[in-house]
């Protein structure tokens, strides 16, 4: 592709764009109150204008937030929380995981790729492969390595949940009740063996079948995430 295709991007954290839907209702409220209750008297004209703004706006954010549904990522990539997590970013990038997407590509890990059924040839655009070896492929995340380079490989949000609303609670509070933050999408991984296994098992093909080495164990895989630093403040 040479051509980019232009489409209008709503930023769904967008603080403004957000107390906008938010208040949507309160908004219909007034623009009633606006335009059918008070217009009897005087300076009906003025309200009317105003009511009549504020309900184009509306009815724009509401019709925009819904075609863009895809388009607003609620991932925000391992490079956001590199800036406040720099000792876990570090660890990770020493990981497979961090260069997980070089494996799609033809040429990379030939032997093992035959052993496990597959063949040599470039897997980069696989859709199955896709949502294992990149950060919510399907979900909001990564969609291609031409529009989102940045959620390639197995990242922060693979494992800790999508952080676009919760790393604004991080960000606020640095104290933040660690309830607040789970219910904003964190995850800890230590209690969501489940979401391991969504690709440590299933449909991968690199499974404990094909070589003992791709054995599951939870409890010792959960070591060898990144390596683990004491939080300065309780959560
Ligand atoms: C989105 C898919 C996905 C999820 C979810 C996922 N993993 Fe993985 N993980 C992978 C892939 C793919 C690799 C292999 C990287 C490679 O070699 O391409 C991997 C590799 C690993 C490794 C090896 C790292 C190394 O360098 O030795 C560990 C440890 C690991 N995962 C632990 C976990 C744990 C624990 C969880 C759950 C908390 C988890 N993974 C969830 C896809 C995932
Ligand atoms: C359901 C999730 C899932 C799917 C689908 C998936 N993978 Fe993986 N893949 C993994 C996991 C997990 C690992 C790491 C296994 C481990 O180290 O225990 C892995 C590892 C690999 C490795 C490294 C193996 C090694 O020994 O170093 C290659 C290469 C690879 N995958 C290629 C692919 C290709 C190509 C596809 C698409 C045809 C694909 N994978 C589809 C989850 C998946
Ligand atoms: C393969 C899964 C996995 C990935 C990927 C991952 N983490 Fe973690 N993370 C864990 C586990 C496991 C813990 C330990 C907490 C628990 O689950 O009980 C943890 C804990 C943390 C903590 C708490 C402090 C600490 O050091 O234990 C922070 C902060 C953190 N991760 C940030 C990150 C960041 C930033 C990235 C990406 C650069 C990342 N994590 C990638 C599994 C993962
Ligand atoms: C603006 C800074 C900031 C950003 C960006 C940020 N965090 Fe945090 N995060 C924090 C702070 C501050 C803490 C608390 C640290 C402490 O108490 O020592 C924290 C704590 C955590 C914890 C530990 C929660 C607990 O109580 O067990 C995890 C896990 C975590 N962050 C993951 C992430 C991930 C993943 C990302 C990226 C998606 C991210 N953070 C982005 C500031 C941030």
């Amino acid at each position: 592709m040479t051509k980019k295709k232009r489409s209008i991007q709503i930023d769904k954290n967008n603080f403004f764009i957000r107390k906008i839907y938010f208040h949507k209702y309160f908004i219909l409220v007034y623009y009633l109150i606006c335009t059918k209750i008070i217009p009897k008297g005087k300076g009906g004209d003025i309200l009317k204008k105003t009511a009549a703004v504020l309900i184009s706006i509306m009815f724009l954010m509401t019709l925009l937030i819904a075609v863009n549904a895809d388009a607003a990522a609620t991932y925000i990539g391992a490079k956001k929380c590199k800036a406040c997590h720099m000792k876990q970013y570090k660890s990770w990038e020493a990981t497979t995981m961090a260069k997980s997407f070089e494996n799609l590509k033809a040429g990379v890990k030939a032997a093992e790729k035959k052993k496990a059924g597959l063949e040599d040839k470039d897997y980069t655009t696989d859709p199955k492969c896709l949502k294992c070896h990149t950060t919510g492929y399907g979900k909001g995340g990564f969609v291609s390595m031409e529009k989102t380079p940045d959620l390639a490989g197995v990242q922060c949000e693979g494992c800790h949940g999508p952080g676009g609303d919760f790393h604004q609670i991080m960000k606020k509070n640095k104290e933040f009740p660690l309830a607040e933050a789970k219910a904003a999408g964190l995850i800890i991984p230590s209690e969501d063996e489940k979401g391991c296994m969504t690709c440590h098992g299933g449909d991968s093909p690199f499974i404990e079948k094909v070589d003992a080495k791709y054995k599951f164990d939870f409890k010792e895989r959960l070591k060898k995430t990144h390596e683990h630093f004491p939080l300065k403040n309780k959560h």
